[in-house]
């Protein structure tokens, strides 16, 4: 598996097909709040975003495993950050956000926060063994269902 950066520059074809791969996982895990893409397509010329894609690539086909969106302005957001689900368990989720975190810290953050329901125990589990901490907690955030979110630190 490799972690590619998708950007303005990104060969069209290749463009297209990570995108697309994108999408399907947006839309199957977040469904109803999924980003879209076209919205992914902003992003990758948006100069304070960096969407990171792992891929496993052999000769002919190219399969998405999971993705990573991070936004740097003065603090850094993750904004999202998602696994295939037949594919989870595999490293592939720590290996994105650590990239985050270096990509937070060469962009000069202090520190990069993210939102989280507070029952998402995989997606905690993950950013506390990355050196997240909680640091506050927004009340009734999610609908569908109704949950507060957990907001995370961590300290570049
Ligand atoms: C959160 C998510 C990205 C983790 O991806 P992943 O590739 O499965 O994670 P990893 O295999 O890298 O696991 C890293 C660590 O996270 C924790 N973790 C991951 N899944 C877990 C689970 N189901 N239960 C408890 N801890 C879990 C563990 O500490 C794990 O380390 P370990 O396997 O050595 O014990 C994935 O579960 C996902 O896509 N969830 C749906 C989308 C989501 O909730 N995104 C986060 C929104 S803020």
């Amino acid at each position: 598996m490799e972690l590619i950066e998708i950007t303005g520059e990104t060969e069209a074809g290749k463009l297209r097909v990570l995108l697309e791969e994108i999408a399907k996982i947006d839309t199957a895990v977040f469904g109803e709040s999924r980003w879209g893409r076209e919205a992914f397509y902003e992003n990758i010329h948006n100069p304070y975003d960096h969407l990171i894609a792992a891929v496993e690539a052999s000769e002919d086909v190219t399969e998405v495993s999971g993705y990573a969106l991070l936004r740097v302005l003065q603090d850094a957001e993750v904004i999202m950050i998602a696994v295939k689900s037949g594919m989870r368990r595999q490293g592939t989720g720590r290996k994105l956000a650590k990239r985050l975190i270096e990509l937070a810290a060469s962009d000069g953050a202090e520190s990069i926060f993210l939102e989280v329901r507070e029952s998402n125990i995989p997606a905690i589990g993950m950013y506390e063994e990355l050196g997240f901490t909680v640091f506050g907690r927004r009340k009734g955030y999610y609908n569908s269902p109704r949950e507060d979110a957990l907001i995370m630190r961590y300290i570049c």
